[in-house]
């Protein structure tokens, strides 16, 4: 005889007196699991969006640290100052503006964890977005982690690039994120010659990240007046970095022409001339900052364009290839067993 709902009335016992009946209360997880809202499919792009715009806005400060010279405003990690966890008047502004940089990591954490959550409760659940979100969160662990060495190391500019670079590797995380999150399946229209250029693409991009900030490492933002530097002379490396712009400059524009001779995607094509477009206006503003001294402001903003042409060249990269859908989609309906079904 079933019990009353909720409960189960084992089997083996039922014919037993009821004084002597076993009765198993089931865990009530997955039903509380079952009935949690599903967020929509915007909600979790939106969400996936904000980790994007947060990864970016971090790099931002994070330049402001350091062109404000206030990369040791917190001198100690993860404590502030002597023992406390916030900045203190005794490091006045610069405690300010690097105790806000810290503050913002926990903001991207928060913003992260939301995109976990909502990614696993989405249904049909995306493996791929939810494995996407866990990578960006445990990336954010390592830039705390990063950031305290570089606080440790007195901003030794090789671990002051790496924690930039993990930034970069972040914000591809992100946008392959919001990009999957909007899209799924499709067919690769994009011809062999132009996908390969285009992966070229991306990777030279990263490597003008990398030079560029060796060219920072050996010049005068080390973010802070006694920080050691790469030993570079600066004039060499910018050229190098200049160089490789160049040849940037010049696959690009080859995807760009075999993208249309082979009639490439719309997508791709525009992807492309967006990315041709911030390059050149990155080059002009890498060009001014060098002619001019490297003031503060163009260096901010050669640092938001640094942003934007990555965002660029990653959004490039995913759009040549197909998104999964299938084969990544855990299309497992969400089983509500009710008590009364699981004895019967
Ligand atoms: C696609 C074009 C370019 C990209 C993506 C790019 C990217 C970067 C990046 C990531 C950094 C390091 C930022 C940091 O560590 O905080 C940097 C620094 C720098 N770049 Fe570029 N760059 C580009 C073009 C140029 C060009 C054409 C020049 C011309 C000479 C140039 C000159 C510099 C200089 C002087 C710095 C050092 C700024 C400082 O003192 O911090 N860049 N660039």
């Amino acid at each position: 005889m079933p019990g009353p709902p909720g409960v189960r009335v084992d089997r083996a016992t039922s014919l037993t007196p009821i004084t002597t009946c076993r009765v198993v209360r089931r865990p009530t997880y997955d039903r509380r699991v079952a009935t949690l809202p599903r967020p929509s499919p915007a909600a979790v792009t939106r969400v996936c969006l904000a980790a994007l715009v947060a990864n970016m806005a971090i790099v931002l400060t994070g330049a402001l640290v350091r062109l404000t010279g206030s990369g040791l405003g917190c001198p100690t990690w993860p404590k502030c100052a002597g023992s406390s966890y916030v900045n203190t008047p005794e490091y006045g502004m610069h405690g300010v503006i690097e105790f806000g940089n810290r503050s913002l990591t926990v903001v991207l954490a928060v913003v992260v964890a939301a995109c976990i959550v909502l990614t696993v409760l989405q249904r049909p659940r995306r493996r791929d977005l939810v494995a996407l979100s866990w990578a960006l969160f445990a990336g954010i662990v390592g830039q705390a982690v990063l950031g305290g060495i570089t606080v440790r190391t007195h901003l030794n500019p090789w671990t002051v690039a790496a924690h930039f670079l993990l930034s970069m590797v972040l914000i591809a995380v992100a946008a392959t994120l919001v990009i999957r999150s909007r899209k799924s399946g499709g067919t690769l229209s994009v011809q062999p010659l132009p996908r390969g250029l285009g992966l070229a693409v991306t990777g030279l991009t990263a490597a003008v990240l990398v030079l560029g900030t060796l060219v920072t490492g050996s010049g005068p933002h080390a973010g802070d007046s006694s920080a050691a530097r790469t030993g570079f002379d600066p004039a060499t490396v910018t050229h190098l970095h200049a160089a490789a712009v160049m040849a940037l400059v010049a696959l690009t524009v080859a995807t760009l022409v075999a993208l249309r001779v082979t009639g490439g995607p719309g997508r791709a094509q525009r992807a492309a001339a967006v990315l041709l477009g911030l390059e050149l206006a990155q080059g002009a503003v890498g060009y001014l900052q060098y002619l001019t001294g490297v003031p503060v402001v163009l260096v901010a903003v050669h640092v938001a364009g640094a942003c934007l042409v990555w965002l660029a060249a990653v959004s490039l990269a995913l759009r040549m290839g197909p998104i999964p859908d299938a084969t990544l989609a855990d299309r497992q309906p969400v089983s509500v067993t009710t008590e009364a079904s699981s004895t019967a």
